[in-house]
């Protein structure tokens, strides 16, 4: 384990209740902490966001849409399968910024919307797979962006959410509602979607987590 991520562990570990270490692990902005959520989030996710990706059985030709990329340790791996546009939508101006440092493949096009309305750039029932890792706890009202997703899937199309619910259980509740996973099953499943979980192991803390698909019917 390097410096970096011992130093971030220490921080994270006295200011996890914290609604302002919450904050920063939805959507990391503040400085220092900012730092923090994305050292945690590369050293946490990466083994996770390759296993997603694999698990996805991605065409060449598919439409992936991924929410929330992050680090884009998920987008990178979507982008040495898929041909098409790989659309990202990130709201974090601070992990924008990094993404593009990062000269990420060229069909990757990142989008600085809040997920919960991409009419203006995604057409309806344009979309074969959508990922979310590490995303969902924070998306409120929950409704209204599995609406969202539902416009935006194809007939079919298949969502993935990646959750370390374990992982987010301190979290501030105001920030971080949905940690559930029984509820958002069948949230998704009330809205049209035929959805189901799986808790995989890898081996190590940091790559348990649950995979939620769900399905348009
Ligand atoms: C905990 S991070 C996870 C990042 C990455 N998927 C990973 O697992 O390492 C949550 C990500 O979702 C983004 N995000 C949160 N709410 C969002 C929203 N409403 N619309 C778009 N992006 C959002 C954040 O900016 C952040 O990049």
């Amino acid at each position: 384990m390097n410096f970096k991520l011992i130093v971030a562990r220490w921080i994270h570990k006295f200011l996890i209740h914290t609604e302002w270490m919450t904050e920063n692990m939805r959507s990391p902005k503040t400085i220092g902490l900012a730092w923090v959520a994305r050292t945690l989030m590369n050293y946490s996710n990466a083994q996770v966001s390759i296993d997603i990706v694999n698990r996805m059985k991605l065409k060449k030709t598919d439409h992936v849409l991924e929410l929330g990329v992050g680090n884009g340790l998920a987008i990178k791996e979507i982008a040495k399968i898929c041909e098409n546009n790989i659309i990202g939508v990130e709201i974090s101006a601070e992990f924008r910024k990094k993404l593009l440092n990062k000269k990420l493949p060229k069909n990757i096009v990142i989008l600085e919307n809040d997920a919960k309305d991409l009419s203006n750039e995604i057409p309806d029932g344009s979309i074969d797979k959508l990922l979310a890792i590490n995303v969902i706890y924070f998306l409120k009202p929950i409704e209204e962006y599995i609406l969202e997703f539902r416009r935006i899937l194809k007939k079919r199309g298949i969502g993935y959410l990646g959750c370390k619910f374990e992982s987010i259980k301190n979290f501030d509740i105001e920030v971080a509602p949905n940690r559930d996973e029984r509820a958002i099953i069948s949230q998704l499943s009330n809205l049209g979607f035929n959805a189901s979980s799986d808790f995989i192991d890898l081996g190590e803390d940091r790559s348990r987590y649950t995979l939620i698909q769900f399905e348009k019917q």
